[in-house]
């Protein structure tokens, strides 16, 4: 599976290392407050499950899935939600766990959404961030890493459905795509 990359962009070495890192921040940050992360479904499956585990301490879990109205590799911000989360967030301290953010339409979508329910705290953790974002407004507090421009899969992240269980990140080869 690792030979239909075309280049490996992060291994899981350092995947591990900055999630250890983000990890580190945010419990300091989160000192005597009741975190409740929020994984956004599929791609986050994978961030949330190696990041909490590098959290010293008990935190609770929930789970959000929605889809987004795009075509093939680019989304479009028009969004519906196939599964709510499970808890009320009002009062709560959320952190919202993400894999990837392109455009940023989706997350500020989500931010929305969440902001409305009147959290106590909203922040957002992703492991990758794409140059793009920039276009729009949206705080992320934290980010693994800055990446280029390019379609990247593995960690969580598919394309088609596929290569989600990659432990690392990476370009696919053109080859895959025609
Ligand atoms: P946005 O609304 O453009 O920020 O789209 C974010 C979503 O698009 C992510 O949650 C991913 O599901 C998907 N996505 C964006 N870039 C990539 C990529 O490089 N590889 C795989 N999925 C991606
Ligand atoms: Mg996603």
């Amino acid at each position: 599976m690792a030979g239909k990359l075309e280049r490996v962009l992060l291994t899981e070495e350092q995947i591990q290392q900055r999630l250890e890192e983000l990890a580190q921040q945010i419990w300091r940050d989160y000192e005597g407050k009741d975190l409740l992360l929020v994984g956004i479904l599929k791609g986050a499956v994978l961030v949330m499950a190696d990041l909490m585990r590098h959290l010293p301490g008990s935190v609770k879990m929930d789970w959000m899935a929605i889809s987004s109205y795009g075509s093939g590799t680019k989304s479009s911000g028009v969004v519906r939600i196939i599964k709510d989360l499970d808890t009320d967030i009002t009062g709560k301290d959320v952190l919202v766990v993400e894999d990837i953010i392109d455009s940023g339409l989706t997350l500020s979508w989500i931010m929305a959404n969440l902001g409305s329910r009147k959290p106590a705290s909203l922040q957002i953790c992703t492991l990758l961030r794409k140059p793009e974002v920039a276009k729009v407004k949206i705080d992320v507090q934290y980010v693994g890493f800055d990446i280029p421009n390019e379609f990247v899969v593995g960690y969580g992240l598919d394309y088609a459905e596929d290569y989600r269980n990659l432990r690392c990140i990476g370009t696919l080869s053109p080859s895959v795509y025609s």
